[in-house]
């Protein structure tokens, strides 16, 4: 069964999940085309220490860095590298912490520069689709309601939903229970109550929702190589809404003003 955290746990895992939207932001500062994904990560591993806290990935389970940064066809897990962004480019930002023992996690895609209106609708729906399953998450509710939403929502245009990979709860670990898919069926799965904590994190592909693993043991792209997107908050259920923990806002100021990097 998911754990149910006090407003003292609670609180820390708002503090390190709002260190990964102010992370994620400082990327997103240094987002441009020709900028390699490895120099990205090192941007947001000395941004994370600096602020007194430790990259939550790296070493996970062996994984080699702080950011997971997956381009286009990778959807998630995509090792930073040497790989340079370029104009056009669909870039999902996936980030975790600790701070005091709590874990943060959230994500964000971004468009480089000038994006095809695929691309460019692919990002806004897998966002909103984020809300719509945030928007269902609160005491009484199922964990089937949320997939229920994201799944609805994105199947209306035409788009898939990655089903071996789901979002899952978070506190002193990274992974807790329980899984949270973002499909489903309504009034299915175990019942949301107040005070747990978990990760609402959809991954939308533009074609089929087939995926496949690389030969690095992480990557993840999709079988027919089109596009992918995700956005992930980590919230607290409550009463009556959910609140979210993890936070957007700092990357949105960026996002505005950068004329090379579209959400
Ligand atoms: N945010 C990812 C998730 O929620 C974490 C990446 S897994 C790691 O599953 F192993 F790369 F750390
Ligand atoms: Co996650």
């Amino acid at each position: 069964m998911a754990q149910i955290k006090t407003d003292t746990e609670i609180e820390k895992i708002r503090r390190s999940s709002l260190l990964v939207g102010k992370t994620i932001a400082e990327v997103a500062r240094h987002m441009r085309p020709g900028i390699s994904t490895i120099e990205l990560d090192k941007v947001a591993e000395t941004f994370i220490r600096d602020n007194g806290a430790k990259p939550a990935f790296k070493g996970y389970h062996g994984y080699p860095a702080t950011l997971c940064i997956s381009v286009n066809e990778v959807v998630v897990h995509g090792i930073p590298g040497k790989q340079e962004l370029k104009d056009g480019d669909l870039v999902s930002i996936d980030c975790g912490t600790i701070i005091d023992g709590y874990y943060g996690d959230s994500a964000f895609s971004f468009g480089i520069g000038e994006i095809s209106e695929d691309i460019r609708l692919l990002m806004e729906r897998t966002r909103e689709s984020l809300y719509r399953g945030i928007a269902a998450a609160f005491s009484g509710k199922r964990i089937g309601d949320i997939g229920f939403e994201v799944q609805s929502y994105v199947e209306g245009y035409g788009y898939s939903v990655v089903r071996d990979l789901v979002g899952h709860g978070l506190g002193t670990g990274l992974h807790e229970k329980p899984e949270v898919p973002n499909f489903g069926k309504r009034g299915s799965g175990s019942k949301l109550e107040e005070g747990m904590v978990i990760c609402i994190e959809p991954m939308i592909n533009l074609g089929s929702r087939m995926v496949v693993q690389e030969r690095d043991g992480w990557t993840i792209r999709t079988a027919d190589r089109k596009p992918s997107a995700h956005f992930e908050h980590a919230i607290a259920i409550g009463k009556e809404k959910a609140e979210i923990l993890s936070s957007f806002s700092e990357i949105e100021e960026v996002t505005n003003e950068n004329i090379y990097i579209i959400r």
